[in-house]
């Protein structure tokens, strides 16, 4: 019963989710096709950088788990011979993506609208040779099932790549407090649930994944929330500091 509970919140959750991107996409595409707070002043550096940090190669099948209106994605499938799985669970987003592949001639991504928990429901075991979470795990209430999930449709020797933002960690009480406050406001802002670092890594060991690498990412970034702010009266809480960027570059090792 508890279970059955649990499932229907995780779903209303990733509905209040797609309903948030349903709204923003298209305002938020007027500003950038990349929907990553954590950036750098020119957008293709950090697709560039991507690129790197994931080892994105020719010939890969990589899914985009969270591919937003598909920024990263055209931008890699330009870059290199591979194809990509865009999957969203804004149906706004996943139109958006169809009419500009459609506009823009481009066959290599496949887009499809999905929750992102459910991943072995719609994609065969062991499929990716990669699979990106750009800032789109964050939005999950259950890291542990969409990782899971990760991990049974990744091939043996696959590699899975995150960057998000996380919880920033101080050990003085009332920095802490403060914290805590603007992490709040900002997951209910944007229908995010920031948590550590360290859960993340955990949740990784646990599943059976090596973690290769994990750091904060080497790019010069350059935040454009005030753009937001002024076009869209939409941005992250003003303030101290209150979350810090990651990225997890983890291997699905043979057993
Ligand atoms: C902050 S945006 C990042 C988008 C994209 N990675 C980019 O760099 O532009 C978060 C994305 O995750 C997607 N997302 C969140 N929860 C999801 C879920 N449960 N299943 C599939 N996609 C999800 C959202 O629809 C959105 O596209």
């Amino acid at each position: 019963m508890k279970d059955f509970i649990k499932r229907i919140a995780y779903r209303k959750r990733s509905q209040k989710v797609a309903a948030f991107y349903n709204h923003w996409s298209e305002k938020f595409m007027t500003i950038t096709d990349t929907f990553q707070g954590f950036r750098t002043e020119k957008i293709e550096e950090l697709h560039e950088y991507t690129i790197r940090a994931a080892d994105l190669r020719n010939e890969d099948v990589v899914l985009d788990a969270g591919c937003g209106v598909g920024g990263p994605a055209f931008y890699f499938v330009r870059r290199l011979n591979i194809r990509i799985y865009a999957l969203s669970n804004s149906a706004v987003q996943t139109r958006i993506i169809e009419a500009r592949k459609k506009a823009e001639g481009v066959e290599n991504i496949t887009v499809v609208k999905g929750d992102y928990h459910r991943l072995s429901s719609i994609f065969q075991p062991d499929f990716f040779s990669k699979v990106l979470f750009l800032e789109s795990l964050g939005h999950s209430y259950h890291p542990q099932k969409a990782l899971k999930e990760a991990f049974k449709v990744l091939r043996t020797g696959g590699a899975l790549y995150i960057r998000d933002l996380y919880i920033r960690k101080t050990d003085a009480p009332e920095v802490a407090l403060e914290v805590n406050r603007l992490v709040e406001k900002a997951n209910e802002t944007f229908v995010y649930n920031h948590v550590t670092v360290e859960k993340i890594l955990n949740l990784l060991r646990i599943i059976g994944f090596s973690i290769q690498s994990f750091g904060i990412p080497n790019v010069v970034p350059k935040s454009i929330d005030h753009e937001f702010k002024k076009k869209l009266g939409i941005s992250p809480p003003e303030g101290i500091a209150f979350a810090e960027p990651f990225e997890i570059k983890a291997v699905k090792p043979s057993v």
